[in-house]
């Protein structure tokens, strides 16, 4: 992959425009970045917040040779190459949230949204596309949102500059991505696993709570639940349980 940072100042959604040039034929690699989002979209149907000039908004173009069904590891590639972002801007620890929130003293950071285009049996192409709170203030979030969230401004003390926060996340994933075609994209669960904050903890999913046991090879994520059930969870928001006993 040659990483290729296209800015625009506004974009509805830089998913959405990495989408339209990746069906016109965009060769992998492109990168398209939004310095503010007006439509910025989040995971299961949510909106993403992207204030001007505040925040790393990017979505990345990837054609790999890789069988449909390991696409979403992709995202969890991204979230992994977030979190050595935040590691290398001197925060010393990143954990990941499954699948792929990046999180710092277990406030997010950085979420990952990928989606994947499938023509057959073949996986067409993946949108990687990563927002990370980079300069905003709690007061640039929803008082909602505001108990759960941090950004590299918060957690640091100082302002980050956008564009070489962009090329440093290009970096680790333009790594992880030569990985994964050298020798396939067996070794994304275990580095994930590596950074996961609640192995072990009890989650909470749809109502139903359990005790975090692993991922597997593909991803998905197994929770035992409280009458002995291993769950094979593949979609879907699964929240920390508070307390945890
Ligand atoms: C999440 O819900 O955690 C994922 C958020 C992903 C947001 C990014 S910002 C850049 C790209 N463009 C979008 O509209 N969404 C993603």
């Amino acid at each position: 992959m040659n990483p290729r940072l296209a800015i625009h100042q506004r974009l509805a959604s830089t998913q959405d425009l990495a989408r339209e040039l990746a069906l016109q034929g965009e060769a992998e690699g492109l990168a398209v970045m939004a310095l503010e989002q007006t439509g910025g979209r989040g995971r299961g149907g949510r909106s993403w917040l992207s204030p001007p000039g505040k925040n790393l908004a990017l979505s990345l173009i990837l054609r790999p040779s890789i069988s449909p069904g390991d696409a979403g590891l992709l995202g969890m590639m991204a979230s992994i190459a977030a979190a050595e972002t935040v590691e290398e801007r001197g925060i010393p620890r990143a954990e990941l949230k499954w699948p792929n929130d990046v999180l710092v003293g277990g406030r997010k950071i950085a979420g990952i949204l990928s989606e994947a285009r499938i023509s057959g049996n073949v996986l067409d192409f993946v949108i990687l596309g990563i927002g990370m709170n980079v300069n905003s203030d709690l007061s640039d979030f929803s008082t909602e949102l505001q108990p759960t969230v941090t950004s590299l401004f918060i957690a640091t003390g100082r302002q980050w500059n956008l564009e070489k926060t962009a090329h440093s996340f290009l970096h680790r994933i333009e790594d992880l991505y030569q990985r994964v075609n050298s020798q396939g994209c067996g070794f994304i669960p275990e580095f994930w696993t590596a950074r996961w904050a609640h192995q072990g903890q009890k989650l909470t999913r749809e109502g139903v709570t359990g005790t975090a046991e692993r991922v597997d090879a593909n991803g998905a994520l197994l929770m035992r639940t409280a009458e002995g059930r291993l769950m094979r969870i593949t979609s879907g928001e699964v929240n920390a349980l508070f307390p945890q006993s």
